[in-house]
């Protein structure tokens, strides 16, 4: 059974951008959150031009190569600069949740204004067997209300930014976690977590 999982780089007060994040301005001043993508000596076998430590390669592309197709929230969508018109993973089809239309959109994406059931469910057809990732603290969100979560990754940047959008909003009650799997690395901390239900 393919598994939904979030994977988001966020700092350790839990923003996964800066402040003024946007179109044209990625992260907005939290750019600094993928820093680690760039500055090892590990090329990446699933995303072209990333160069990890050794350590954070291993989990980042085994996380990578589990996924078949992703849900992304409006708000990634449009700071992401619509992902060029294709999606953030070089396989996976990209899913995007909104309630509005959204008529630039190309062949290579689908929008989803149903809900996030209807968008985790489209996902996983789309993935053949693999995995769903989550892209987004409002897609997250909503999955967690809905029960549909498997995992999350903090890849925890060891930075307050003090503010920008939150990887976890608020949720109507506790989500227990349990820790498989804690990775230190230069310039991050990779905390692998499975949903308790
Ligand atoms: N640090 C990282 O690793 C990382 C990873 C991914 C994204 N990001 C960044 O995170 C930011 C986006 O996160 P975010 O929390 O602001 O937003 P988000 O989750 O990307 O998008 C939220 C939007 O998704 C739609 N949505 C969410 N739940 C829905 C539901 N149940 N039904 C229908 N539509 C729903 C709504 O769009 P409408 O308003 O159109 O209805 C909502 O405003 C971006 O700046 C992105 O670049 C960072």
């Amino acid at each position: 059974m393919s598994k939904v999982i979030s994977a988001h780089a966020v700092s350790v007060d839990g923003y996964i951008t800066g402040r003024e994040p946007g179109a044209g301005r990625g992260l907005g001043d939290g750019t600094m959150l993928f820093d680690w993508y760039f500055d090892g000596d590990t090329r990446s076998q699933v995303f072209d031009g990333f160069k990890l430590s050794g350590p954070s390669a291993r989990l980042f592309d085994a996380l990578a190569g589990r996924v078949g197709a992703l849900v992304a929230g409006r708000n990634t969508y449009e700071d992401s600069d619509h992902f060029g018109g294709g999606g953030p993973h070089p396989t996976a089809r990209p899913f995007i949740l909104s309630h509005r239309p959204a008529p630039e959109m190309t062949e290579r994406q689908t929008l989803v204004t149903t809900g996030i059931e209807d968008a985790v469910a489209a996902a996983r057809e789309a993935a053949g067997g693999r995995d769903v990732f989550l892209m987004g603290g409002g897609v997250v969100t909503a999955a967690l209300k809905a029960g549909l979560v498997d995992e999350v990754v903090l890849h925890q940047v060891p930075v307050l930014l003090g503010g920008g959008r939150p990887f976890f909003q608020a949720l109507p009650e506790h989500v227990r976690l349990r820790l498989i799997e804690a990775v230190p690395a230069p310039g991050v901390t990779h905390l692998h977590y499975a949903i308790e239900r």
